[in-house]
């Protein structure tokens, strides 16, 4: 979503402001600007609507000098994707200049006030133009910058990441922040940088301070800088030390992050086993307090997206194995159903991967309200949710995913469900001792299975690419692959923008059976376990009233293999015959790669915008 950068410092800010600007291309954004100050030219804004590039190329015609500045790319929530609402925004006088990330819920009242008491006349459609405005107001009426901005803060409601310039008080960047993230870089320079994701700094510096809410930090020369709380008083802020590596932002020899994400998964997961199984097949979460996941009764998993599905598998595997009643809740929903929080037994997993997710944030602070214990599994440990959880937190370990659509931090958090659960499942004497053993014993070959699923990934794209041209497609899957037939779904569409739905596999003669034909395949896994022989009738049922079939079906499958027009192998999953009823346990972690393969080789093939698909974000920063 909205990106924000900002340097200050002895070099050329413009360079320092598009490489930071570069980096956070893949949050996803529609438009960008800039605003820069120098003594001889003043401020100087340049915006453009569209690519990065478009921006790159006005500052290629106007020579932009000045060693303090601030940049912006904006995904449109208020006014359409233009030239004219890009940000940076500056007040009539353009005296004040600001780049903003989030929503003024009161920007009518305030655009109102602005309009017939000072007669202001705004330039954009957007919420954030009022920023400028009030700040000017109250700066023209003798306040200074830091104490003009306070008195705006006052007057919003609404959520913000703000960096501000003045030509006033030129040498200088002012920052605040409302529930929207807005980090500071301590370069070794003297230089002083800003962003709203820490990963536009790690080329820098690793020293950051994360702005709290209501602070306002004054970025300065000579790498000076200040933090005042909400009453305007010094505080000491913690310098955190960033963890983020570089390297990860890199494609590795990979057309696009997406395809490199995929194939990270078996070495992410190789990783977390080690975090969390023991030689001796003991589980631990090194940093998390065993006090939170004592004497819980209840849980309450809240995400969004890719995360809620993963949630979708953890409400399984925890009810199963830990036989602990979980409920799930999409984080949007969670407002609406206040009564589903329960008492301080309730264990709330927040499941995000940027950490940053707005709705997501808003849920947990609504559950922390009613006195919820919350757990945080997130890929961030510098994110707002990681900090809101005050250390309880599992971390998916997958490093920077670039790409929009999330894959790796997608297996990476099942897993983590799993952990939770095998061990929440030995505190509460779910599953017998021995059934645990074998889980433990078999998930430590689930990279090494990963591997040889994707070592097929030709053959999957030679599978896929005939059904290039269909107008839509359903996936199929019941128990833990009927979540990874959403996934499927999603990935789909985000990327090839093709309508795609995923269903319970028994859903389908009630209802969506009505809309296939020859255009719209259905996807279905089928793979063993006790839902085998169910899952293959629906798929049959389809075939029969004309829709394409393909199946996701195992290497020695006997029966679905003899009835689809297409076949996706996947190697054989751990199996016990002692276990039955745990056959299918481990299905999802390797069920959703030819799902993910499949998605990303037609968005590929369609000409598509893989990692950046039209109209998304990779973190969602607005309600
Ligand atoms: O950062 P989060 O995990 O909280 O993000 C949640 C969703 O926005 C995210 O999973 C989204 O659905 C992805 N684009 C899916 O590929």
């Amino acid at each position: 979503m909205c990106g924000i950068v900002g340097y200050i410092g002895q070099e050329t800010a413009l360079d320092y402001l598009l490489n930071s600007l570069r980096v956070l291309e893949y949050r996803g954004y529609d438009s960008s600007g800039i605003a820069v100050y120098s003594p001889k030219a003043g401020i100087q804004i340049l915006k453009a609507k569209g690519k990065l590039s478009n921006l790159i190329d006005l500052t290629e015609k106007q020579k932009i000098a000045g060693q303090v500045g601030i940049g912006h790319t904006r995904w449109a929530t208020q006014g359409a994707p233009s030239d004219i609402n890009a940000h940076p925004h500056s007040n009539a006088q353009s005296e004040i200049v600001i780049v903003h990330n989030g929503i003024i819920n009161n920007y009518l009242a305030l655009k109102e006030e602005l309009i017939n008491q000072y007669k202001i006349k705004f330039t954009s459609e957007t919420d954030s133009e009022i920023f400028a405005h009030l700040i000017g107001v109250f700066t023209e009426q003798g306040l200074g910058l830091k104490e003009a901005l306070q008195a705006t803060i006052q007057k919003i409601k609404g959520t913000y990441a703000l960096a501000v310039l003045s030509k006033k008080e030129p040498n200088k960047i002012l920052l605040t922040c409302h529930e929207a993230p807005l980090v500071i870089g301590l370069g070794k320079n003297q230089d002083l940088f800003c962003a709203s994701d820490s990963s536009a700094l790690m080329q820098y510096t690793d020293q950051i301070i994360r702005l709290k809410d209501a602070q306002i930090a004054e970025l300065g020369e000579n790498g000076k800088w200040v933090i005042y709380d909400e009453k305007g008083i010094v505080i000491n802020p913690e310098i955190q030390t960033l963890t983020l590596d570089p390297l990860l932002m890199d494609k590795g020899g990979y057309k696009h992050f997406l395809l490199k994400e995929i194939h990270e998964q078996p070495a992410i997961l190789r990783k977390l086993l080690g975090v969390h199984l023991s030689d001796d097949l003991q589980i631990q979460f090194p940093k998390l307090d065993p006090k939170v996941l004592k004497g819980i009764n209840r849980i309450l998993i809240l995400g969004c997206g890719t995360a809620y599905y993963a949630g979708m598998i953890g409400k399984i595997v925890l009810e199963s194995l830990a036989q602990i009643p979980t409920e799930l809740e999409f984080a949007s929903e969670l407002l609406a159903r206040p009564s589903v929080l329960a008492d301080e037994k309730t264990l709330v997993i927040a499941i995000s991967q940027s950490g940053e997710t707005a709705d997501t944030l808003l849920a947990v602070k609504t559950a922390l309200k009613k006195g919820a214990r919350l757990l945080a599994i997130t890929n961030r440990p510098e994110s707002s949710l990681a900090n809101l959880a005050s250390g309880a937190c599992i971390l998916t370990q997958a490093g920077i995913e670039v790409s929009v659509a999330a894959t790796k931090s997608f297996t990476a958090q099942i897993l983590c469900l799993y952990f939770l659960a095998i061990s929440l499942s030995e505190t509460n004497k779910g599953l017998p001792e021995k059934q645990i053993e074998w889980i433990k014993q078999e998930m430590r070959y689930l990279p090494q299975i990963m591997e040889q699923t994707l070592s097929r990934a030709e053959n999957y794209k030679k599978k896929i690419l005939p059904y290039a041209t269909k107008k839509a497609f359903i996936f199929l899957g019941r128990g833990l692959n009927y979540p990874i037939a959403l996934e499927g779904a999603l990935k789909l569409k985000e990327i090839t923008y093709i309508q795609s739905a995923g269903y319970a596999a028994g859903e389908m003669k009630h209802g969506p059976i009505a809309t296939i034909d020859e255009g719209v395949p259905t996807f279905s896994i089928i793979t063993p376990g006790p839902l085998y022989h169910k899952t293959l009738h629906n798929a049959i049922e389809a075939k029969t009233r004309g829709a394409p079939s393909l199946g996701i079906v195992v290497d020695e499958d006997k029966e679905a293999s003899q009835e689809l027009d297409a076949l996706f192998y996947i190697p054989t999953l751990p199996f016990s015959a002692e276990y039955e009823h745990l056959q299918d346990l481990f299905t999802p972690f390797i069920s959703v790669i030819p799902l993910q393969l499949s998605a990303y080789y037609l968005a590929e093939y369609l000409g598509k915008d893989v990692d950046q698909p039209r109209n998304l974000a990779k973190s969602v920063t607005v309600e």
